[in-house]
C-alpha cells in the first residue's frame, strides 16, 4: 500500500527509505517501508518532500517552546512523554534524512562524540571583569560617584553575581553560532559544541538578532550535591563541577549533566542606547533566561519603579539609594535559600549610554562594581610584633606585615589580641600569614601559610614595658603594663574620659589630647581641669584664639555631666554604663558612698547588689582603692565635678525611647551617615529597622527623603520626626550650617 501526501506521524517508523524520487507531476517524494505501530503491519508511504521538511520544522519549533518553557521560563507546557516522543521522531526523521537536519535542531542537545580541542578564538566584545566592593558603604561611594562623574542623577540595576562560570554566546540572524569562554579576556576557548547541550541556551532566538550575549554557566545546589555524591575525586564546589563539565572532551559527556545559565548583558547594534533594564527584557523576549531577582534603585522609589516599569520588567524590589544596604543585607541573608550559589552582588548603572562616558580601568569597566559576600585574603610576610599599651595597662601585641592589599585597602599593621592568639598559631616573625579583613574591616591574621625559614621561634612578650619599663605581668591570657602611671596609660585615660560616652569633651580630640602630653600640661585626668590653656597653647601652630576659646567652653560644660557618668569616665575595668546605673540605683548615689566601701573591703555590698556580677564588683574595689584612682578622684572633686547622683539626674542609661520601633530615610543634618542617628535612637532603647512596616513607631525624615516616607505616610501609624525635633528628643542643639564648619571640633561626625 502506498499513500501519498500522508503527514508524517510520531508512530511511523521506517525502515527502508527510498532516495529521494520525482514522480510524474514534478512532485518530489520518498518512498518510505515502514512499520505502522498503530495498525501493527508494515506499509509503504510515499512521503513528499516539502511534507517531510515542513514537519521536520513543525517538530524543531514545538520542541524549542517546550525546551524553552521547561529550562528557560520553568513552567512546563507538555508531559515528559509527550516532550520524548516529538524528540525521538525529530531525531528519526533527521537520521533519515540528514539534508534537512537544522543545525541548530533542538535535538542537538545530546551532544555528540567527536573530541573537541577547544580552538582559541577571539572576542568581538572586550570581556571584562567586575572591580570588586566588600560594603555597602563602598556601593554608596560608587553610586556617588558615578553620579557626580555622569553630573547627573543615575539609575542602578542590582543583580544577583552568580558563582558560575562566563560564556559569551555569539548568534547571527537568531542562530546559535559560537560559544566562547571568557579566556583572558580577548581571546577565549571555543566550546560551542558543548555549549549547545545547555538547554537554557537558545540555538535559535525568537528574533533573526545578530547579538554577543554575556551570562554566567551554574549547576544547582541540589544537583551539584547529587552528581557530586559518590565521585571518587568530588569536585569542591558547584562552580568546580560545572566549569569541569564545559571543558569535557564530548558534548555527549556535558549533555547528561544539568548545566545552567543566566545571562546578563547583551551587545548588539543600539544596545548602547538602550537602558540595561531594556537590554535585560529584551534579551527574554528573544529566549534567554534572565535572572528574575533584579532590584532598581534611583534617587526615589518612584523613579526606581517607573524606570524597571518602562522596560516592561518586573523587579523584585526597588527603592531609592538609601534602601540600598538594607537590600544588601536582606539579600546577603536570603542567599542560602537560593537554588544555585551566589558570590556576591553587582549593582550597574542602568544608563548604558553613559558607560562609555564613564569609562574603564584596565581590566574593569566604571560603570559597575561587584559586592563580594567574602571576607577578602591575601598572604603576606610577618615582619615583626609590636606592643600597644591602652588606658587599663593592658598590653597588645600588632603585627607589622609586608604591605598587602586585601579587598580595596591597604594593610601593614593587624591586631593579635593577646598571648592565647599568638599560641594558637605558634606565630612566629618571618612567617607567611594569610590576612583577611573579617566582617570586611578589621584585618585579622587567620592562619600561617608556611613558617619561616630563619630558624624564629613563636614569638614572646617582652618582659618590661616598652614605655615605662616597669615589668609586664600576666592576668589570664592578657599581658599588663602594672604602672599607672606609663604614659602611654595616660594617654590612653585621657582619651577615654573626654570621649563621646564619657565626658563628652568633643573639643579635646585625640589631635589635641596628643598636643597637651606632648606639651607636658596632660599628665593625668585631672589636668583637663587645672590647665591654663591660654598660657600652654597660645602661640602653637594650630591653635587660634577661637580654638582655645572652644576648648575651654568645652572643658567648663564638662563640669556639668552627672555623677553616672563621671563614675564611668574614671574608666574602671569592665564598668560601663549599665553598671553605673545599677550602683546607683541600689542607693550608691555617691562618691563618698562608694569609697566608703571600698575602705572597708566589703565587696560583697556591691556584689550583692542584683545585676552586677561579683568580678564586676571585685574590679570597682581594686581600682577605688588604687592610691592613683583616689588621687584622681579627689582633684576631680576640688575641680568641681559632680561627685553626687541629683534628682533630675538624666540617668546615664537614658532608655526614652526603649519599646519604640525607628526608622530613617533621607540625610540628616549633623551626621555623616543616617544610620548614625540612629545609633543614637538606638542607645536610648529604640529598635533600628531598615524599612517602614506596621510595627515602625518613628520615622526620622531628613532631607531628600525615599520612598519610606510615603510608606510611613500611607500607614498613618508612623510618627514622621524631623530633624529638629531629633535633636530635641535626644537632647542636643538642633544642627545649624554654621556649627557645619566645626570650630574647635575635631570629630565633625556629630553636631
Ligand atoms: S556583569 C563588564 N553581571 O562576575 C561587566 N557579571 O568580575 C560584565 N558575574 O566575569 C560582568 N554574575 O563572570 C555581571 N549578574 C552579573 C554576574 C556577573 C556573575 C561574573 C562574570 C564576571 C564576574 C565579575
Amino acid at each position: 500500500m502506498s499513500i501519498e501526501n500522508e503527514n508524517a506521524r510520531p508512530w511511523l517508523i521506517p525502515i527502508q527509505t527510498s532516495a529521494i524520487q520525482t514522480n510524474t507531476a514534478g512532485r518530489r517524494f520518498v518512498a518510505s517501508a515502514v512499520f505502522d505501530v498503530e495498525k501493527k503491519t508494515h506499509m509503504e508511504y510515499n512521503f513528499n518532500v516539502e511534507d517531510i521538511r515542513k514537519q521536520m520544522t513543525a517538530l524543531a519549533d514545538r520542541l524549542r517552546e517546550l525546551q524553552k518553557a521547561y529550562y528557560v521560563d520553568a513552567r512546563p507546557l507538555a508531559s515528559d512523554l509527550e516532550y520524548d516522543r516529538l524528540f525521538d521522531e525529530l531525531v528519526l526523521l533527521e537520521r533519515r534524512y540528514p539534508e534537512f537536519k537544522d543545525e541548530n535542531s533542538p535535538t542537538e542537545r545530546v551532544g555528540s562524540d567527536l573530541a573537541s580541542d577547544f580552538p582559541e578564538v577571539r572576542h568581538t566584545i572586550p570581556v571584562l571583569s567586575l572591580d570588586k566592593a566588600y560594603s555597602a558603604e563602598e556601593i554608596e561611594a560608587f553610586i556617588e560617584k558615578s553620579e557626580k562623574k555622569a553630573g547627573r542623577g543615575l539609575t542602578f540595576v542590582l543583580e544577583e553575581k552568580i558563582d558560575g562560570l562566563s560564556l559569551v554566546l555569539y548568534y547571527e540572524d537568531g542562530a546559535l553560532v559560537r560559544a566562547l569562554t571568557r579566556g583572558n579576556g580577548t581571546v577565549g576557548n571555543d566550546v560551542t559544541a558543548n555549549a549547545r547541550t545547555i538547554k537554557s541556551v537558545p540555538l535559535i532566538l525568537s528574533e533573526p538578532a545578530t547579538i554577543a550575549v554575556r551570562g554566567e554557566v551554574f549547576i544547582n545546589k541540589a544537583d551539584f550535591l547529587r552528581l557530586n555524591e559518590g565521585l571518587e575525586e568530588p569536585y569542591a564546589n558547584a562552580r568546580n563541577l560545572a566549569a569541569g563539565t564545559l571543558r569535557r572532551k564530548t558534548s555527549a559527556e556535558v549533555a547528561p549533566v544539568p548545566l545552567d545559565i543566566f545571562v546578563y548583558e547583551g551587545f548588539f547594534e543600539g544596545s548602547d542606547k538602550m537602558d540595561h533594564v531594556k537590554i535585560l527584557s529584551y534579551l527574554k523576549r528573544l529566549g534567554f533566561k534572565t535572572n528574575p531577582h533584579i532590584s532598581v534603585f534611583a534617587e526615589s522609589a518612584e523613579a526606581a519603579s517607573s524606570r524597571a516599569a518602562a522596560a516592561g520588567l518586573e523587579p523584585d524590589f526597588f527603592g531609592s539609594f538609601e534602601d540600598i544596604p538594607g537590600c544588601i543585607k536582606r539579600k546577603t541573608e536570603g542567599r542560602e535559600a537560593l537554588a544555585y550559589e551566589i558570590d556576591g552582588l553587582v549593582v550597574k548603572i542602568n544608563e548604558t549610554a553613559i558607560r562609555e562616558e564613564m569609562g574603564y580601568t584596565e581590566h574593569h569597566p566604571r560603570w559597575a562594581i561587584a559586592y563580594k559576600f567574602e571576607s577578602p585574603q591575601n598572604v603576606t610576610e610577618l615582619l615583626g610584633i609590636d606592643v600597644q599599651i591602652g588606658r587599663t595597662g593592658r598590653v597588645t601585641p600588632v603585627a607589622r606585615i609586608r604591605k598587602v592589599k586585601i579587598g580595596n585597602s591597604e594593610v601593614q599593621n593587624v591586631t593579635l589580641h593577646n598571648r592565647d592568639f599568638i599560641a594558637s598559631m605558634e606565630l612566629a616573625v618571618g612567617d607567611t600569614v594569610a590576612v583577611s579583613k573579617r566582617g570586611d574591616v578589621i584585618p585579622a591574621v587567620e592562619s600561617v601559610v608556611e613558617k619561616n625559614t630563619a630558624g624564629n621561634t613563636t614569638w614572646r612578650f617582652p618582659s618590661e614595658c616598652p614605655v615605662c619599663g616597669t615589668p609586664l605581668v600576666e592576668r589570664g591570657a592578657h599581658t599588663f603594663c602594672p604602672n599607672p602611671s606609663c604614659p602611654a596609660q595616660t594617654e590612653g585615660r585621657i582619651e577615654f574620659f573626654v570621649s563621646k560616652d564619657c565626658m563628652d569633651i568633643e573639643t579635646l580630640g585625640p589631635k589635641t589630647v596628643g598636643e597637651l602630653i606632648k606639651l607636658g600640661a596632660f599628665r593625668d585626668v585631672p589636668d583637663i581641669y587645672f590647665t591654663d590653656y591660654d598660657a600652654v597653647l597660645s602661640g602653637v601652630p594650630g591653635f587660634g584664639e577661637k580654638k582655645i576659646q572652644a576648648i575651654k567652653d568645652g572643658v567648663a560644660e564638662s563640669l556639668e555631666r552627672p555623677f553616672a557618668r563621671v563614675l564611668v569616665s574614671l574608666g574602671i575595668p569592665e564598668f560601663g554604663k549599665k553598671a553605673a546605673e545599677t550602683v546607683i540605683a541600689a542607693g550608691f548615689s555617691d562618691m563618698e558612698s562608694l569609697l566608703a566601701v571600698a575602705d572597708s573591703g566589703e565587696a560583697e555590698r556591691i556584689s550583692s547588689i542584683y545585676g552586677l556580677g561579683d568580678k564586676t564588683a571585685m574590679l570597682l574595689i581594686n581600682a577605688l582603692n588604687e592610691p592613683s584612682m583616689r588621687e584622681r578622684i579627689a582633684l576631680l572633686t576640688k575641680a568641681g565635678l559632680k561627685m553626687k547622683a541629683e534628682d533630675g539626674d538624666k540617668d546615664i542609661v537614658d532608655d526614652s525611647m526603649s519599646g519604640q520601633v525607628w526608622c530613617v530615610t533621607g540625610s540628616i543634618p549633623g551626621y555623616k551617615n543616617p544610620d548614625l542617628a540612629m545609633a543614637e535612637a538606638e542607645a536610648r532603647g529604640a529598635r533600628i529597622v531598615s524599612s517602614v512596616s506596621s510595627k515602625t513607631t518613628h520615622l526620622l525624615v531628613g532631607n531628600k527623603p525615599g520612598s519610606k516616607l510615603d510608606k510611613a505616610r500611607a500607614l498613618g501609624s508612623v510618627k514622621i520626626v524631623s530633624p529638629e525635633e531629633f535633636a530635641a528628643l535626644i537632647g542636643r542643639e538642633p544642627f545649624s550650617e554654621e556649627q557645619g564648619s566645626g570650630a574647635g571640633t575635631e570629630e565633625p561626625t556629630l553636631f
